[in-house]
């Protein structure tokens, strides 16, 4: 049974890794995950099995929902930075692929290069996972839209803004926007644009707009980021005068529809890409989209590597 699954390993770098019906499958699960979380009647469905988790990057939400997944599903993950491995001394990926698929049975990686990760997948014999690339973040869209099925059912034909940076959390959407049929409209400066294929192949379900108010109306739900993503530290300056016409205040929430959400993926810089009232106020689900990282993951977890 072993060899078998390993020689069909499915792996999720990307949200098109996934049809349509999966994604919906998969957070529908998380939804049940998190009802089971909640009422203390969580089963160890994956007893030792092991996630080798390799980040690159800093990391809160992703690190730790990876990790308590892992022990709530009866299994054990092993954190591992390129400071204290041989990754940062310079062992090839498809190495350190190979002998991590070896000994552990799912691997989640957080690195710069999105092309790295795709060589990381291509040399391992078990599913690898994307934990944040500069070009994508796809458990991310899982637990967004695992909470705005939660708060406002599903999300087909809904109008979603995005606002601010043309990155990897933008970059994500376009891609959902595109697999679960919703209309995404993107706010972002001339020179901050989303990645342009991608953006191309969204076709209609994904367009820049002039202004971020334009993108707010009638929207079902908005959405931001940093201005200065990771490893982008010594552009903060010039980004702030560039996004300082981006941040979600409460007049452009006005323009939104009835009953219409505020995710953020977090971390967040109050006054700078969001201000408190709209991130702190009521129709903000920051707290259950963080959340919904540990449900949305175990329900993905499952799935590469019981159900796929
Ligand atoms: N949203 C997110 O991925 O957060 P971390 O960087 O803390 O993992
Ligand atoms: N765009 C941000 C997301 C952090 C979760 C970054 O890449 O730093």
């Amino acid at each position: 049974m072993r060899s078998s699954q390993l020689d069909s390993a499915r792996h999720f770098l990307s949200e098109f890794d996934l049809s349509a019906d999966e994604f919906r499958q998969i957070i529908k699960r998380g939804g049940e995950f998190r009802e089971q979380h909640e009422s203390g009647t969580s089963e160890a469905l994956l007893p030792r099995r092991t996630l080798g988790m390799i980040f690159e990057k800093s990391s809160t939400r992703t690190r730790v929902s990876f990790e308590v997944a892992m022990t709530q599903l009866g299994g054990h993950a092993i954190y591992l930075s390129p400071n204290d491995t041989q990754i940062g001394r310079g062992e090839p990926i498809e190495d350190t692929s190979r002998v991590l698929s070896e000994m552990v049975d799912v691997i989640s990686v957080r690195t710069f290069s999105h092309t790295a990760l795709e060589r990381f997948a291509a040399a391992s014999r078990v599913p690898v996972i994307n934990a944040l690339t500069d070009l994508l973040h796809p458990c991310q869209m899982l637990a967004d839209m695992q909470t705005f099925l939660d708060h406002s059912g599903d999300i087909a034909g809904k109008r979603v803004a995005w606002i601010g940076d043309g990155n990897n959390m933008c970059n994500s959407y376009i891609n959902t926007a595109k697999l679960l049929d919703f209309e995404l409209l993107i706010a972002c400066p001339d020179n901050y644009t989303p990645d342009a294929n991608l953006l191309t192949a969204a076709g209609s379900n994904a367009q820049r707009v002039t202004t971020p108010a334009e993108a707010c109306r009638g929207a079902d739900l908005v959405v931001t980021d940093v201005w200065a993503s990771m490893g982008q530290e010594e552009e903060e300056a010039q980004r702030k005068k560039a996004f300082a016409d981006y941040c979600v205040n409460m007049q452009l929430m006005q323009e939104t529809a009835e009953g219409a959400l505020f995710m953020h993926c977090l971390p967040a810089h109050r006054g700078e890409e969001v201000e408190a009232d709209v991130i702190d106020g009521p129709m903000s689900v920051v707290w259950a989209e963080a959340g919904n990282r540990l449900h949305a993951q175990k329900a993905l977890i499952e799935f590469l590597l019981t159900r796929s």
